[in-house]
């Protein structure tokens, strides 16, 4: 009898214990690469997160380094090896669909989009590229724009010199500064943003329609108007610092803002930077413009969370991506992070002059996605495209890169 009661007691006290050790194991892991000075909008996101899930710990990993570059190999190795992240970062279209979507290791969301009423709240073309195979795969947080030109107004006026609305005409801006003995006029960073710039140098030297042409194949790489592009690049390339590679996007632009260079193109997460780390005044402490040749032209890119199958925590997750989706978190998050929302009912007050004025060119300008973030492009392109920029810069060969070029779109079939 004694053996029997002390068993039942330690049963007994045992189910609070177990439920506790249940309660404390909610957790939800989102996976990204916006760390250090790129993570103050996703903590905002977090916090919100956490204070109305307090049971849940929410575990914030990030892994260094601009543009996913070494988030997306770290991703790599945890899905292929069945250990995928609650919810991970990924830019809206193909990055994630030409991935992980054929592979079969995403949840379909279209649900989660009905349930929440997120059909008309998106535009339809984001949610057009966020769907394939009948399903629609991720959230979109935010659009950010690629083809801005950054610059310091006062120190312009210093200079004399003012954004130019060409590349012809930057090139001749270029000069100009470098007469005046400003070395690197334009501020560049490390490898992708090698590409990030050649992004904006061939919207402004193609136009839209054979920006676009390009990716759905019907321009080849080789076409004498696409080989102009390596050529302008090049040029451009003259104009920047040989100290490029060492440096991250955010000391490029710490670069030009300190007056080593004139002018940086990065997309507008650097407003982020500028305005939330660094608390400069849109307009005053930073001016921006279309990059040279594309005004009027939105090359955007999304940021966007899935559910990936086998997720640890999944109604954790669900919880995250509605909050992700809804108007309260895509309007905690954008003004810090230098975004638009990428809904179409968000509260304008409360972003500051700069993404005022994305919005309303995200309203009325023409729309073309970004190759550097992962929305025109099957990864197999994207990731091999670097290789095509080194081939570039060895030989400086305009030829050899748009035939190394051609050659990737054929092996991914690009556009078929
Ligand atoms: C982009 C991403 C942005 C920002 C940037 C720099 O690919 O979409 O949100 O993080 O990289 O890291």
């Amino acid at each position: 009898m004694k053996l029997r009661a002390a068993l039942f007691l330690a049963v007994a006290t045992a189910v609070p214990l177990a439920a506790t050790t249940v309660r404390a194991q909610e957790k939800l892991e989102i996976f990204s690469w916006w760390a250090g000075d790129e993570g103050p909008a996703l903590q905002a996101l977090i916090d919100r997160y956490s204070a109305q899930n307090p049971a849940i710990q929410a575990v914030n990993s990030t892994v260094t380094g601009g543009s996913g570059v070494n988030a997306r190999a770290v991703l790599k190795t945890r899905m292929l090896g069945g250990d995928p992240p609650d919810s991970f970062q990924v830019h809206a279209g193909q990055e994630l669909i030409a991935t992980w979507v054929v592979a079969n290791r995403m949840e379909d969301l279209t649900g989660l989009f009905k349930s929440e009423g997120w059909m008309t709240k998106f535009p339809p073309g984001l949610i057009a590229l966020l769907s394939a195979k009948g399903g629609i795969w991720s959230v979109p947080v935010n659009i950010h724009r690629s083809n801005v030109m950054w610059y310091v107004p006062a120190r312009l006026r210093e200079w004399g010199v003012s954004p130019p609305r060409s590349w012809d005409e930057f090139l001749g801006t270029c000069k100009t500064l470098k007469d005046k003995g400003l070395q690197n006029p334009l501020a560049l960073g490390e490898n992708w943003t090698y590409v990030h710039l050649w992004e904006s140098v061939a919207l402004g030297v193609l136009g839209t329609d054979d920006w676009n042409a390009l990716w759905s194949g019907k321009l080849k790489f080789t076409d004498p108007k696409a080989v102009k592009v390596w050529e302008t690049f090049g040029k451009v390339l003259a104009c920047a610092n040989p100290d490029a590679s060492g440096l991250s996007w955010q000391q490029a632009v710490d670069r030009m803002l300190k007056g080593g260079a004139a002018f940086n193109v990065m997309g507008d997460w650097a407003a982020g930077y500028m305005a939330t780390t660094l608390k400069l005044q849109p307009g005053e402490g930073f001016g921006w413009a279309a990059s040279p040749g594309t005004a009027g032209v939105f090359m955007m890119l999304s940021d966007s969370f899935g559910l990936p199958r086998g997720a640890k925590h999944r109604d954790a997750t669900l919880k995250w991506l509605k909050l992700l989706g809804s108007k309260e978190g895509q309007d905690i998050f954008n003004p810090l992070k230098g975004s638009i929302a990428a809904r179409l009912d968000s509260d304008l007050t409360r972003y500051n002059a700069y993404l005022v004025s994305a919005a309303k060119d995200w309203k009325g300008n023409k729309i073309v996605g970004s190759l550097a973030h992962g929305a025109v492009a099957p990864e197999a392109f994207g990731s091999q495209f670097g290789t095509v920029m080194e081939i570039y810069l060895s030989a400086m060969n305009a030829k050899a890169a748009a035939s190394a070029a051609q050659a990737i779109a054929d092996q991914v079939r690009l556009g078929r």
